[in-house]
């Protein structure tokens, strides 16, 4: 087995790199696809997990940043910056770190996971809180990088969405085909993007027999593009996809429209639901938004549509490190003091009184 450094030198012959391209890599990529034990065999279908929350910062992001960032570095750039909802700016501040520049990243003041912050004052990006929502922020970032000599790493640069597709070749490399179904959350849609141009790109290459129908699920509170209508102000529990004007609007329903797939929403409810679910009954622990994925499947299912048989693969975007408030204040579990006293522990285990689900 041949070791790869990341997903540019793993995919580098479907990757716009040539030998002027530096390989910036932090081991990003192969990532773990981990088969569900229960809401799986509950569905009837052979449901997988595509674990992106195991890539070197956390999420998804990593993927495509090395791109962007190892396309800023060929194109002679020193600063890069973006809005974000967190996880990109603490991607970006890593690799940009990594390889010697400066990240400049707006984050909406108060509406960023803890994790996220925490890492970008770590990887130490210039950090910029805007009184205002992502929207505003990613406003502001594209204005600031057309006027001055700063690389761009939003979802919008094309390079961000050549990263990422590697997923979906990943998936296809490891199954042997393309699934019959993937869910996937969707914020700025950038990853339904990168998935879906993934998917036909490795099938046009002959390596799968089949496309996957794409399903997108949005917060209801932040679902533009289930309304048909930009929100003004998105609100969710799933701070990550807090967005109601996302970038990669269009892009999306083209993957929705030419996969026969669906784009749908999932309410914080839901959200939440799901993601204690997938916690304690698969041991996966993500994000508020990355649980929007498996929610939706069960939305899905729900309504009356059969999955029986079907390969479905769910990507968990990011790792539930990174909003460790979230898990706190909707798991409410009490815990149990006690006096480092032998037969006090044996007395309250002896009590019953087990967990508290
Ligand atoms: N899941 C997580 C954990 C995310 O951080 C994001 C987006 C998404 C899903 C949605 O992906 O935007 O490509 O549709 N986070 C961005 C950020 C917006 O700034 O970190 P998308």
């Amino acid at each position: 087995m041949p070791v790869y450094e990341g997903v540019i030198d793993r995919y580098r012959e479907y990757l716009p790199v040539s030998d002027a391209t530096p390989n910036v890599a932090m081991g990003e990529g192969n990532t773990p696809l981990v088969k569900s034990r229960s809401i799986g065999p509950e569905l009837g279908c052979d449901l997988y997990f595509k674990l992106e929350g195991m890539n070197p910062t956390g999420s998804f992001k990593d993927r495509g940043m090395c791109m962007a960032i190892a396309k800023a570095l060929e194109d002679g750039k020193t600063r890069v910056m973006c809005a974000s909802t967190g996880n990109t700016s603490a991607s970006a501040s890593a690799y940009a770190g990594r390889y010697g520049m400066e990240a400049i990243i707006l984050v909406p003041a108060g509406e960023i996971a803890l994790g996220k912050l925490a890492q970008a004052m770590a990887y130490g990006a210039r950090i910029l809180a805007v009184r205002g929502n992502f929207d505003d922020a990613l406003e502001i970032v594209l204005r600031a990088t057309t006027e001055m000599d700063i690389a761009l790493v939003n979802s919008v640069n094309p390079y961000r969405i050549q990263g990422q597709k590697t997923a979906a070749f990943e998936i296809v490399d490891e199954l042997g085909d393309a699934p019959d179904m993937l869910s996937i959350p969707v914020g700025n849609a950038g990853n339904i993007t990168a998935y879906w141009w993934g998917f036909k790109e490795y099938w046009e290459a002959e390596h799968s027999r089949t496309l996957p129908r794409m399903m997108g699920f949005q917060a209801e509170g932040a679902s533009p593009i289930v309304q048909g209508k930009r929100i003004e102000n998105p609100e969710t529990i799933a701070t990550a996809i807090r967005i109601g004007n996302p970038a990669n609007w269009e892009n999306a329903e083209e993957a929705r429209d030419a996969s026969k797939g669906a784009i749908d929403s999932v309410t914080d409810a839901e959200i939440i639901d799901t993601y204690l679910r997938l916690a304690r009954d698969e041991g996966i622990f993500c994000e508020p938004a990355s649980a929007a994925s498996v929610a939706g499947l069960l939305k899905v299912a729900a309504n009356g549509e059969d999955l029986e048989g079907q390969t479905i693969v769910s990507v968990i975007t990011g790792n539930g490190l990174k909003d460790p408030s979230t898990a706190e204040s909707t798991a409410r579990v009490e815990l149990e003091y006690v006096e480092p006293n032998y037969d006090t522990v044996m007395g309250l285990l002896s009590n019953g009184n087990g967990r508290s689900h």
